[in-house]
């Protein structure tokens, strides 16, 4: 909620700034250039300010235009009360478009890996992983019923038992999104658990490999033995990033400690 406040505070300063801006010329914010072909002794000055001016206020108008739009798809749920684990898909589902390749570096019972298999279509890709054998044949056996059953749906996945840290080994084609949720199996054993080494291993791995314009979610647990240090290993990796190539978000519910905490990796287009 944070977020969607100072983003729109930055909309309607952005917006004012326009208008001082196009003020200045009486055919809007586009006139600069149709004043220019008209008169270019009068405005060629006034063209070339505005010009590279609005061109900027453009690309922050865009940026900010895209995270309150994300970030309003993401409201309805965040006022349900409900998981963090649905606010991290509304979020992915502001990035996932059908035929993207997407990967699931932690699959587990196959319910984001499926929500994945949706998103992406009949001519989209996933890849699974997990260390655990019984994980990726509960995901293998719940995503070929599933595409047997919705043939619009993804029909192209590879289910992989091994740590999410050697995912370039397996991933072929620059993903649009790789989403960790990490811990341990809900039902399963409590002591096979994601580890801070290898997750910032496999954090860094997805954040060289996915699409500029893409993003590497992370949901990061606290509650459980060894879940802290493992979200604030995976946060100092985000506040190490350069913010011309990566934004980081971060979302939690301040109101339920234990809560999850949502890392949003967003990486930038090259000239940005
Ligand atoms: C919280 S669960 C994931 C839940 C899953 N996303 C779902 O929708 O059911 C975390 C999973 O990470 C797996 N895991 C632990 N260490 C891993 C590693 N190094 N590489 C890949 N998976 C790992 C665990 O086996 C467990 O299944």
């Amino acid at each position: 909620m944070l977020y969607g406040r100072l983003a729109a505070g930055r909309t309607a300063a952005y917006r004012s700034q326009i208008q001082a801006w196009t003020s200045r010329c009486s055919e809007g914010l586009f006139g600069p250039r149709r004043c220019h072909r008209r008169n270019a002794g009068v405005h060629t000055r006034c063209a070339s300010q505005l010009d590279s001016r609005t061109a900027e206020v453009h690309k922050d108008e865009a940026e900010v235009q895209s995270s309150v739009q994300a970030l309003s798809q993401m409201q309805p749920i965040m006022q349900q009360g409900r998981k963090m684990t649905a606010v991290a898909q509304a979020a992915w589902a502001g990035f996932v478009r059908t035929g993207d390749v997407v990967v699931d570096a932690t699959c587990g019972n196959g319910l984001d890996s499926l929500w994945l298999a949706r998103a992406v279509g009949r001519s989209g890709k996933l890849y699974a992983f997990d260390i655990q054998a019984d994980a990726v044949s509960t995901t293998r056996h719940l995503l070929h019923e599933h595409s047997s059953e919705h043939p619009d749906d993804a029909q192209d996945f590879e289910v992989v038992q091994a740590c999410h840290s050697n995912l370039k080994e397996h991933v072929r084609e620059p993903p649009q999104l790789v989403c960790f949720n990490l811990g341990f199996l809900p039902g399963g054993d409590r002591d096979i658990i994601t580890r801070p080494g290898t997750s910032v291993a496999a954090v860094q791995a997805a954040l060289d490999i996915v699409r500029p314009d893409g993003l590497v979610s992370v949901l990061a647990y606290t509650g459980h033995p060894g879940g802290r240090e493992e979200y604030e290993a995976v946060r100092a990796l985000g506040t190490r990033q350069d913010p011309a190539r990566l934004t980081v978000f971060e979302q939690c519910i301040a109101n339920r400690p234990t809560a999850p905490v949502l890392l949003l990796f967003l990486k930038r287009s090259p000239g940005q």
